[in-house]
């Protein structure tokens, strides 16, 4: 059998990745077989790529280069993780996706839409994910958030236009690819929030729901 691939999107603060672990305990506790990973970094070499790519105290990173790391990152992410954990059929939760690429360097950065179209599809080689929740909050809501943390990476440190133009990008994208990608109010609590995705994934997945019913 093969897996399914459901990725997690938004903006900085949007709750994806605590979202991501609520989905995750939530599947182990239906006793399918889960796991969590994410991009950058769901690799070794991926874990080196992100810190090059976060760390705050660095020289300027070109915008090409920065793109090209993200693909060299998702590139051996979809070889070592993505692709053998579908053929074993398990269930893929991933923090971050292609839509991160267009999002962020394509409507952040202003790169070119179809020179990352073409990396991404050297990255994944087509490997398109099966569902993609976007956590959509208002960014001045998310960026506040953000800021009870403690410190804030490279991107996250971004003056707030780059924060909306993404934010842009992920609306354009929802509206372009209304079947993969399902959009979620995140603004409400994380309670309320989990029960939407859980709903929608019982919704898509028959194997999910087979399991709520038993
Ligand atoms: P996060 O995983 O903690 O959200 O951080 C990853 C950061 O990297 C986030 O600011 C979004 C950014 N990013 C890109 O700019 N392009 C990409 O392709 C990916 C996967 C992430």
């Amino acid at each position: 059998m093969s897996g399914r691939l459901i990725v997690f999107e938004g903006v900085e603060g949007c709750g994806k990745t605590t979202q991501l672990q609520r989905s995750h305990q939530w599947l182990k506790t239906l006793s399918l077989p889960a796991i969590v990973t994410r991009e950058p970094g769901g690799t070794d070499l991926g874990t080196a790529l992100r810190q090059l790519l976060l760390k705050v105290d660095t020289q300027p990173i070109a915008h090409a280069t920065e793109l090209l790391l993200y693909a060299a990152d998702r590139a051996q992410h979809v070889e070592e993780v993505l692709k053998p954990e579908l053929a074993n059929g398990t269930i893929i939760l991933c923090d971050r996706y292609v839509d991160s690429t267009v999002a962020y360097q394509g409507y952040g950065r202003g790169l070119s839409q179809s020179l990352i179209a073409q990396l991404n599809f050297i990255a994944t080689g087509g490997l398109a994910s099966d569902i993609t929740i976007w956590l959509d909050i208002d960014v001045a809501t998310s960026l506040a958030r953000k800021q009870h943390q403690s410190t804030s990476d490279r991107i996250e440190q971004e003056k707030i236009e780059f924060h909306r133009r993404v934010q842009q990008g992920y609306t354009e994208l929802a509206q372009n690819h209304p079947n993969r990608i399902v959009r979620v109010d995140a603004s409400r609590s994380e309670a309320e929030v989990q029960g939407t995705i859980q709903q929608i994934l019982r919704q898509r997945f028959p194997e999910i729901r087979a399991k709520c019913r038993s």
